[in-house]
């Protein structure tokens, strides 16, 4: 399919924009975004109970006092907000909330809401105590978030009837209620909105033990054998992110089932993985291509995101929101004011001679 048509109908597209980018990253077998229909088998593999999240202890243990403390006051939750990655577990932490209230849950997202209208539908059909998933919410545009604020702070809707010189502003009582939102890019979620919130979580890469157990409780789920070793092989290339570890687990089970006996060990994932062209690193094409247009186009950088980006046809906010961070995650690459430099262990993964000349241009001591 040719990207730049696909990036073309998105945009015009966009509130079917769900669909549009299940075509357009269909070939990216590591992005961790929602790309394809057997995500959808993650929904009987997600955790629906705080204890059966697994990593992210932190987080878990903050959520439990929030719980806890709640459900003694006999209160709604207070409004949360999960900002990382995709792929870490948002909208499954939103999930895991709503069933430890016992409360039902609305799901929408930023984009989904485009009128006033659309929003006092959702907030004038919620029951005390439920909980209102916005996924997105860096998408919500100004107008929406204006009603949103005391929706959140005084349990209120204010809205406009009639037209013109006669039009007057109702206020309707609202049932107490939680919002969750979840995003990807907490700098783009606008400073009142994000002082509505008592609690913001950021969710981080998982480590390397939590991925394996997730891996690992999801191969007994899905009935799959499979041994330490390739558990391990598995977890190592999944970017620290359980969409991605579940999705490699998939792939790998087709290639045991169809290239040998069914078993995943060691050299079956790996063998399985490398025909993936993921790396030991979990990097896949679009990130080495990232790389190397650093090193090798600009000499080791400082180059923009959005120069990078376009050199190598992608958008943009692929390569801010899933390559960028796990390549500073790894160390791959350093962040300057002027630009993104790759570090020696990049030049070192890629087996490019590293030498002086490629160190950082910048004074970055500073920074
Ligand atoms: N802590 C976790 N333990 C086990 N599985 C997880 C965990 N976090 C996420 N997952 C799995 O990873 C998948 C992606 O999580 P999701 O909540 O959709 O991520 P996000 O909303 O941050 O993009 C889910 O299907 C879920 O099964
Ligand atoms: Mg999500």
């Amino acid at each position: 399919m040719d990207k730049k048509y696909l990036s073309v109908a998105k945009r015009h597209f966009s509130m079917a924009s769900a669909d549009i980018i299940i075509i357009m990253d269909k070939d990216r077998l590591i992005n961790p975004g929602i790309i394809s229909s057997d995500d959808r088998v993650d929904l009987a593999l997600r955790p629906k109970r705080l204890n059966e999240i697994i990593g992210q202890d932190q987080i878990r243990e903050n959520l439990s006092i929030l719980l806890t403390a709640a459900k003694q006051r006999n209160e709604p939750l207070d409004h949360v907000l999960f900002y990382g990655p995709p792929g870490l577990g948002k909208t499954t932490l939103a999930h895991v909330l709503a069933n430890e209230m016992g409360v039902s849950i609305k799901v929408t997202a930023g984009p989904a809401i485009e009128r006033a209208g659309d929003l006092a539908a959702i907030l004038s059909n919620l029951h005390e105590g439920d909980i209102l998933f916005i996924d997105e919410i860096h998408r919500l545009n100004r107008a929406i978030e204006e009603i949103l604020y005391p929706a959140m702070e005084d349990s209120v809707l204010d809205i406009m009837v009639g037209k013109g010189p006669s039009a007057r502003s109702i206020r309707l009582k609202l049932p107490r209620f939680t919002v969750i939102g979840a995003t990807t890019r907490l700098s783009l979620v606008s400073s009142p909105l994000r002082a509505r919130f008592g609690a913001v979580y950021r969710l981080d890469y998982y480590d390397q033990p939590a991925m394996e157990k997730i891996i690992e409780n999801a191969a007994v789920k899905m009935n799959v054998t499979v041994d330490d070793g390739g558990i391990k092989e598995i977890a190592v290339r999944s970017r620290g992110t359980p969409r991605i570890g579940l999705r490699l687990l998939r792939r790998v089970r087709d290639y045991a089932q169809v290239r040998a006996d069914g078993t995943i060990n060691e050299q079956v994932s790996r063998d399985a993985l490398e025909l993936m062209n993921i790396d030991v690193a979990g990097l896949d094409d679009v990130d080495r291509r990232v790389l190397l247009t650093i090193i090798e186009k600009y000499n080791g950088g400082p180059v923009g995101l959005s120069t990078i980006a376009a050199s190598i046809s992608e958008e943009t906010d692929t390569v801010m929101e899933v390559v960028e961070p796990y390549l500073l995650q790894l160390g791959f690459i350093d962040r300057t004011p002027q630009g993104r430099n790759a570090t020696r262990k990049a030049y070192e993964h890629l087996g490019i001679p590293y030498n002086d000349q490629n160190a950082p241009k910048q004074g970055s001591l500073f920074e």
